[in-house]
């Protein structure tokens, strides 16, 4: 099969903001307590972090991680897990049915986010608590004021404010199984109030509204336009949330799933310029696509577990190889809706649908959506173009033209380096590619990696990484080809 990628240095979609590479830890499973948090571990440093889980983190580059949930986060009290760990209450979690040690709370996140190199973006509960709670917290986080919460953060060893940016209004509010979910119209009032105090506090902080759970909710776009209603003025960010499967196993239309995120994003940015020019306003609310991943085969296994475990098996999604093809997408998806969309998700980091395990007291890997995620973090930095993609087609069950090709071409002006992801979606079918950059003087292939597997179901485990990156022979007189169902990364100097 033949395709041609079309892009031009002057045709720009956007610079990258590099928080779209984010991830998320959640007090779920075993994310924190023998995922990040292990203090017995033979790597485990003076604060009990897993050091070989921090080496993995920092190999992803991951600039901001959301924290502490997730559904955990509306039925969290802040105050539970800072200060002396003796002095920690034990509490059963409503969102996942297990027992909470809260040996880890803000306290500890924000030094083991310092230690991996990334920026905490934390989420306040407003299912069972408010605004009050939430200005307390940000007090006790970013004040460098002589009252009491500022005063307790000092106490517990804290000279210097955690200078925390970004902040999220809750999780997943529209969403019935939320702990004390809202309705549109509950959800913005409290959203509307809590987002004044936090601003009153730190004037200098970001804030994330919840939008829609998933495109599918039956809520999706009335639930938007009365948050944004209320809160345009307060909030910079609306959120999206979507985890697809191959429940059919139709992997075809599995891997079309990244045009389904795209319309969800261009709907979702459609709506907030519609309120926009409703109330004309100058501002433009962005998107903060703050969970996504491939996520069907660990779906409500709290259900059915036993109850009120200590860091139980949960969520422990094992990838295979298609769902590196998808998320692979995914990230592109991102990249191509980099006008809008300025922080997103990986959800999550460790043990719980992420992209790195662990075994308790014992070894870690990375697994199949490692090496994708990783890639466009290192690598997907600079201004993200616009592409004319000519390729055959395919019909996903909607019966949308699905092109083979999907791509997203970056442009690093610093490094004079082109990068462009590619994924080949064809099952059967090697491609031999076309690329024409224009504007661009003496381009030169680089680098050409991929991740192919013949076996679409394919996984890693602890002692065998059988997808794993590979250099592929690059040469100048003959075109690229991408192996069928693969996963491209090609770098070009300028
Ligand atoms: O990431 C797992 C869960 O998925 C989160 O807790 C919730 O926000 C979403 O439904």
């Amino acid at each position: 099969m033949k395709a041609k990628i079309v892009a031009s240095r002057e045709n720009i979609i956007s610079d990258i903001d590099r928080r779209i590479y984010g991830s998320f830890v959640e007090h779920l499973g075993r994310a924190v307590y023998n995922g990040i948090y292990e203090p017995t571990h033979k790597s485990a440093d003076d604060m009990g972090f897993r050091g070989d889980v921090l080496e993995l983190v920092k190999e992803l580059n991951v600039p901001i991680v959301r924290y502490p949930g997730g559904n955990f986060v509306s039925g969290y009290n802040w105050e539970d897990g800072i200060g002396d760990k003796k002095n920690r209450p034990r509490k059963l979690d409503l969102a996942w049915l297990t027992t909470e040690t809260n040996e880890m709370g803000i306290d500890e996140f924000q030094e083991w986010a310092r230690r991996a190199g990334s920026e905490v973006m934390l989420a306040v509960n407003l299912g069972t608590r408010g605004p009050d709670e939430a200005r307390c917290c940000i007090e006790y986080c970013n004040s460098e004021t002589d009252t009491y919460y500022a005063n307790l953060r000092r106490k517990n060893g804290f000279e210097k404010p955690f200078g925390i940016k970004l902040w999220c209004l809750g999780n997943e509010m529209d969403g019935e199984w939320q702990i004390c979910h809202k309705t549109a119209e509950e959800y913005a009032r409290t959203a509307t109030e809590t987002a004044k105090v936090l601003k009153w506090v730190d004037p200098s902080i970001e804030l994330v509204a919840c939008g829609s759970s998933d495109p599918n909710m039956p809520t999706f776009g009335s639930w938007e336009r009365t948050v944004l209603e209320a809160t345009y003025d307060y909030i910079d960010y609306l959120s999206l949330h979507c985890y697809y499967g191959n429940r059919d196993n139709d992997t075809a239309n599995f891997l079309s799933r990244a045009e389904d995120m795209d319309r969800f994003i261009k709907t979702t940015r459609d709506i907030c310029d519609e309120i926009k020019a409703k109330r004309g306003s100058e501002r433009e609310i962005n998107l903060s696509f703050d969970e996504y991943n491939v996520w069907y085969r660990t779906k409500d296994e709290e259900k059915t577990m036993e109850r009120w475990q200590i860091a139980p098996h949960l969520l422990e999604e094992e990838f295979n190889f298609e769902d590196a093809l998808l998320v692979g997408c995914m990230l592109m998806t991102l990249q191509n809706n980099a006008d809008r969309v300025k922080i997103a998700c990986l959800a999550q980091l460790v043990n719980v649908i992420a992209p790195i395990m662990t075994e308790n007291d014992g070894a870690s890997w990375k697994q199949t959506i490692f090496y994708p995620y990783m890639y466009a973090s290192i690598y997907g930095n600079g201004a993200a173009l616009k592409q004319e993609i000519q390729c055959d087609t395919y019909k996903s069950k909607e019966g949308w033209d699905i092109p083979y090709l999907y791509t997203s071409v970056i442009d690093n002006k610093e490094k004079r380096e082109i990068t462009i992801f590619a994924v080949n979606r064809s099952l059967n079918e090697d491609m031999e590619l076309e690329i024409k950059l224009d504007g661009y003087d003496n381009l030169k292939l680089k680098e050409h990696v991929n991740l192919y597997c013949d076996d679409l179901k394919a996984k890693n485990t602890r002692d065998n990484e059988k997808i794993s990156p590979k250099n592929c022979k690059i040469n100048h007189s003959s075109p690229v080809f991408l192996k069928k169902h693969s996963w491209n990364m090609l770098r070009f100097k300028y």
